[in-house]
């Protein structure tokens, strides 16, 4: 049985991860669960709804803690599934918006907005490993907080021989749902090939994992219609929808694989300003939408004192996102050897590129970690894109490292939602004000 710590257990996130490690326990046995958050009030809100939760699923369990001593929390854990948002949506809105103010995407990983998030994210996850390292050194810290490929670039640079440190995104598991669904199969009878970084990859096959075929094909001949108008309704979120319009285009115009869906803000990023509105951003879908019925939902949990048979109790279904980080702990508590998409260094994986990139590709998980699957050669166009990209993410790590102002400004105009000097300079200026609280000294 393991002992869990959520960090950023305070986290919209979190209710999910909770009701699937009930739905796992068989699979997952739970010693302790620890929620650490630094805001109290949240973290409160949570942990109580997490004592309702596991005393109607879980009774079993020995221990739950909430707090926000780090010290508290990390001690003597066996997994630490990690999820922190710095600065809260509050400082998102402010990323988008400056952006958007200079012409430029503001969104939370590509561009403007995920440079502005990183250099936040960076120093707060070197604190909390440096905690969870010194009260339990051999706990796998896995990873999701954004945005992951400059984070992964950090972790490897100031923990380079720590392989219980794993870090992973859901963006491509969540693709593979909507693929799932419109080829009729579960996610699971599904054996992707992919290859690139954070949020800039692409599917190159995605076989059956009893038959062996490839569906890729196929579904690149499905994709050059849009997928909403072949199954509605599909997509509650409207942004999927919009998502799978650049999808059949990037495969009409050029692509030769299926491309992760963050690439639209890199490919098309003119196109995608046009459909921002810089009065009302993603932060503010966000807060006002999914973390303000999470909130509502427990506050009514909190309330009635029980879940069970009401209509806000669970149903089996926490999302992808949750399910992602409790099968991969599981696979590395059971040694499994599944496979499974995780961000990590090069070492030779893509032939082709810098041995020192933290790039996402398939690897087999089990009790010794990661263990990468070769990828081989990659065509020149991928190369280019990977390799520029990789450059703005190693720049922005270094800008942290050196706090150096002229680093962080070539890490901007290498974006390529970014690009132009001139405004880089502008932009950087305002982002260094807003950050005063977060960034290192520049
Ligand atoms: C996906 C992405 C994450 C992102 C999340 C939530 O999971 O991979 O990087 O943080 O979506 O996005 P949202 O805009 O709903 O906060």
């Amino acid at each position: 049985k393991y002992n869990i710590c959520i960090v950023g257990g305070g986290s919209r996130y979190t209710p999910d991860m909770l009701a699937m490690l009930c739905n796992q326990k068989e699979r997952f046995p739970i010693k302790k669960l620890v929620l650490y958050d630094n805001e109290k009030e949240r973290q409160e809100k949570v942990g109580k709804y997490a004592e309702i939760l596991f005393r109607e699923y879980y009774p079993e369990i020995e221990e739950i803690i909430y707090t926000t001593s780090m010290k508290e929390a990390f001690q003597d854990i066996d997994f630490a599934l990690m999820q922190i948002r710095v600065g809260r949506l509050k400082m998102r809105e402010m990323d988008e918006k400056i952006a958007l103010k200079h012409g430029c995407l503001g969104q939370e990983t590509c561009g403007a907005g995920g440079f502005a998030y990183g250099l936040r994210s960076i120093p707060a996850i070197i604190e909390i490993i440096n905690v969870i390292r010194k009260y339990s050194p051999k706990c796998w810290i896995l990873n999701y907080s954004n945005p992951a490929a400059i984070v992964a670039e950090a972790t490897k640079r100031i923990f380079p021989n720590d392989y219980r440190i794993i870090n992973i995104c859901d963006m491509p598991i969540a693709i593979l749902d909507v693929y799932a669904e419109v080829l009729g199969k579960k996610r699971k009878d599904l054996e992707p090939k992919y290859f690139g970084l954070n949020h800039f990859g692409w599917f190159t096959h995605i076989y059956d994992t009893k038959t062996g075929e490839d569906y890729l094909p196929k579904l690149r001949e499905l994709l050059k219609t849009p997928i909403d108008v072949q199954t509605e309704p599909l997509f509650q979120e409207p942004s999927w929808s919009a998502t799978f319009e650049f999808m059949s285009q990037m495969i009409n115009d050029y692509d030769e694989y299926l491309p992760n869906t963050y690439l639209q803000y890199y490919l098309y990023p003119h196109k995608m300003l046009k459909k921002q509105n810089p009065e009302y951003t993603r932060a503010n879908e966000v807060m006002d939408g999914n973390e303000k019925d999470t909130f509502q939902r427990l506050d009514a949990v909190l309330a009635n004192g029980k879940l069970k048979g009401t209509e806000y109790d669970i149903d089996g279904s926490a999302g992808c996102h949750a399910e992602y980080i409790v099968d991969l702990a599981t696979a590395l508590a059971n040694n499994t050897k599944e496979i499974f998409l995780i961000i990590t260094k090069n070492n030779g994986t893509i032939s082709n590129l810098d041995p020192e990139m933290m790039v996402e590709v398939p690897c087999r998980v089990g009790s010794n970690g990661v263990e990468p699957l070769s990828v081989g050669n990659i065509p020149t166009f991928y190369k280019g894109l990977l390799e520029n990209q990789y450059a703005y993410e190693s720049l922005t790590v270094d800008a942290y490292a050196e706090g150096s102002k002229a680093k962080a400004l070539q890490a901007l105009v290498l974006n390529r939602t970014v690009v132009n000097t001139n405004v880089a300079k502008e932009l950087l200026e305002d982002l260094i004000n807003a950050n005063a609280d977060y960034w290192p000294k520049m």
